[in-house]
């Protein structure tokens, strides 16, 4: 008799579930639907249901076109000039700058910035555990499992007030063991759109700095909350106190160069020395995860930022991005109160940047997607910057269905 056949390796596989926000667009484009809309990803279209290619992008890559430059590899940490302006991005011409304490290092995208940080962190700090707010972006509790950490989560959000649960987060940070890792969302928080105001970031700065915590702060959408100065504000006043501080840059909404992955990681050091050491290894991180980051997207926005003109008209289109997200929160919220005048949605107008937590339940938001074809997260999260004049009274109709 023959022995029984071992299984192979890879019939041992189990089928993963569906990423909880890329899932939906796949989802979403296998989707029939004419009238579908996708209010899943947190990615912006223009008024005519496109992404964008903004004017200032295409006329830097005209001058890439003209200039024809040779594709050798980049550095390890990328474009030096790239990391000099996406560092100038975060801190404006402030001290930490003129001081060399902080390193910047081109990545792909927010989160290879914040990829590059976590093993970073887990090579100097591994017995450190990773503190993120309840709820938070899907992907950072898997981003710092994959890379060894124990993921808690602090109170972030109340939904009897759709705002922050400010106490209960302050005396969970209160009481994290020194040492630990704090994500926090630099401003327009995903999920929820929910940001401390300027007194109470004050006092998480204080007790986070007070009990020896290591801030990591997420900064995917500067220049989509109120501006690009405002939205760097809570980095810079952590700067402005002593400790070390992580940030993760994301150009993929800012510049809408969603697919060239143009993200960096910050790391603000106690002296230029200190920051040159730090710098050595964050290399080795990059080096042993994928060598060095690619040309094309880093040099369409270092030369955005680094050439005047180009500069303010890239400003100008982000201006316009956000007042357009704006003006979509105030339609919505105005469509819904014509539709559901017992319910109140103002808090939607008081959340910021892309999304909406919109209070959603989860079997709602499956009626949402299986009777209209309207994509969202199961949390309820809703892309509001994927709305536009063509498509936002049938989405208040299906939610003004889903919620009666
Ligand atoms: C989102 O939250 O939808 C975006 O940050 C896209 C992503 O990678 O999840």
């Amino acid at each position: 008799m023959n022995a029984p056949e071992k299984p192979s390796l890879l019939s041992t596989v189990e089928l993963a579930p569906r990423d909880p926000i890329l899932g939906v667009t796949e989802a979403f484009n296998a989707d029939q639907n004419p009238r579908k809309v996708n209010l899943g990803v947190g990615v912006y279209v223009d008024d005519n249901g496109k992404v964008p290619l903004l004017e200032c992008v295409k006329r830097a890559e005209r001058q890439m076109t003209e200039k024809q430059s040779p594709r050798s590899y980049l550095p390890i940490d990328g474009l030096a000039t790239y990391d000099r302006e996406a560092q100038k991005l975060v801190f404006g011409d402030g001290d930490i700058v003129r001081e060399g304490r902080a390193v910047t290092v081109q990545a792909l995208g927010g989160t290879g910035g914040l990829k590059i940080g976590a093993d970073f962190l887990r090579k100097f700090s591994p017995y450190a555990e990773i503190w993120i707010s309840d709820p938070s972006w899907e992907n950072h509790r898997a981003l710092f499992e994959a890379a060894g950490f124990k993921v808690n989560a602090y109170p972030y959000y109340e939904p009897a007030t759709h705002g922050l649960a400010f106490d209960r987060m302050l005396a969970e940070l209160d009481r994290v063991a020194a040492g630990s890792i704090v994500v926090l969302h630099a401003c327009c928080h995903n999920p929820t759109g929910v940001d401390p105001t300027r007194e109470q970031w004050q006092r998480i700065i204080e007790v986070v700095r007070r009990r020896g915590l290591v801030p990591f702060l997420d900064l995917a959408y500067q220049g989509f909350g109120e501006g690009l100065e405002q939205d760097a504000d809570v980095v810079r006043r952590f700067a402005a106190t002593p400790g070390p501080l992580f940030i993760s840059s994301s150009f993929s909404k800012s510049f809408s160069l969603y697919g060239e992955r143009v993200g960096a990681l910050t790391v603000v050091a106690a002296s230029k020395e200190e920051a040159a050491r730090v710098l050595s290894q964050v290399k080795r991180v990059v080096r042993a995860n994928y060598s060095n980051p690619p040309v094309h997207g880093g040099e369409i926005v270092a030369s955005i930022l680094g050439t005047p003109e180009l500069r303010s008209q890239w400003e100008s289109e982000l201006a316009q991005m956000r007042d357009r997200i704006k003006s979509m929160r105030q339609g919505l919220v105005e469509r819904l109160r014509a539709r559901l005048p017992k319910e109140n949605f103002d808090f939607v107008l008081r959340q910021r940047g892309m999304f909406s937590y919109s209070g959603l339940s989860k079997d709602q938001v499956q009626r949402l997607r299986n009777e209209f074809g309207v994509y969202a997260i199961d949390t309820g999260r809703i892309c509001v910057a994927a709305l536009n004049s063509r498509n936002i009274d049938y989405v208040a109709d299906a939610i003004a269905k889903v919620a009666a």
